[in-house]
């Protein structure tokens, strides 16, 4: 199944193909891709090189981890997630090695998780990130140190038939695909004012 972008301009392929599924097939995942995925991670920018994430991964080949990991996801989100045959945790390193904070350490966690989806899309796989999780539950389930923060899920596989949704769900996984335009948010001169280049 295939969710194309209906953009307004010119996309990357892995851009326009990218999107959140919430129906995976039974299908797992080659170990290859898995660690193309987190190589992606890997090489995201981030601010002064600091690279503040970890990623907690499980597969459904290992039930017990696959399970604990799963026990972290709010139960809305455990309701479909259970069908990706991989599950990964992003965790925010908001502490940097010398002690002091890092005010940048989420926004760098989204960038490399975005890299990670992109790349799972250019392999023909799917990425959702899930922000509803419980971060305290997390924390203790897996020891984060001091300044580690869980800060989303994120469900993995390839996309899946989404027949086998509740109905809400499966009305969301066929609805059109909507986002801002661009006047929305770029702005010259001044908040909120659209600039001339995309008027
Ligand atoms: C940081 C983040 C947190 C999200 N949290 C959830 C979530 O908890 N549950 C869920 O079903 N979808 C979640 N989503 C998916 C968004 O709803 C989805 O990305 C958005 O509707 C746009 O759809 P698309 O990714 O298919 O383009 C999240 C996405 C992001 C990036």
């Amino acid at each position: 199944m295939s969710r194309t972008a209906p953009a307004d301009f010119e996309l990357a392929d892995i851009i326009a193909e990218r999107w959140s599924p919430r129906a995976y097939a039974d299908k797992p995942v080659e170990k290859e891709k898995i660690l193309s995925v987190l190589e992606a991670a890997r090489w995201a920018a981030s601010s002064y090189g600091a690279q503040p994430w970890s990623y907690i991964i499980a597969t459904k080949d290992d039930p017990v981890e696959y399970e604990k990991l799963l026990s972290v996801l709010v139960p809305f989100n455990q309701g479909w997630a259970n069908s990706a045959p991989v599950l990964l945790l992003s965790i925010a390193l908001t502490v940097t090695a010398d002690g002091k904070p890092n005010p940048l350490a989420l926004h760098d966690v989204g960038a490399a998780s975005t890299t990670l989806a992109l790349q799972a899309t250019a392999l023909g796989l799917q990425a959702h990130q899930m922000a509803g999780i419980e971060p305290e539950k997390a924390k203790e389930l897996y020891d984060l140190p001091e300044g580690a923060v869980a800060v989303s899920a994120i469900a993995l596989g390839y996309v899946g038939d989404p027949s086998g949704l509740p109905d809400f769900l499966k009305e969301r996984e066929l609805a059109p695909r909507v986002r801002k335009s661009l006047p929305e948010f770029v702005f010259t001169g001044k908040f909120g004012e659209p600039s001339g280049l995309v008027k």
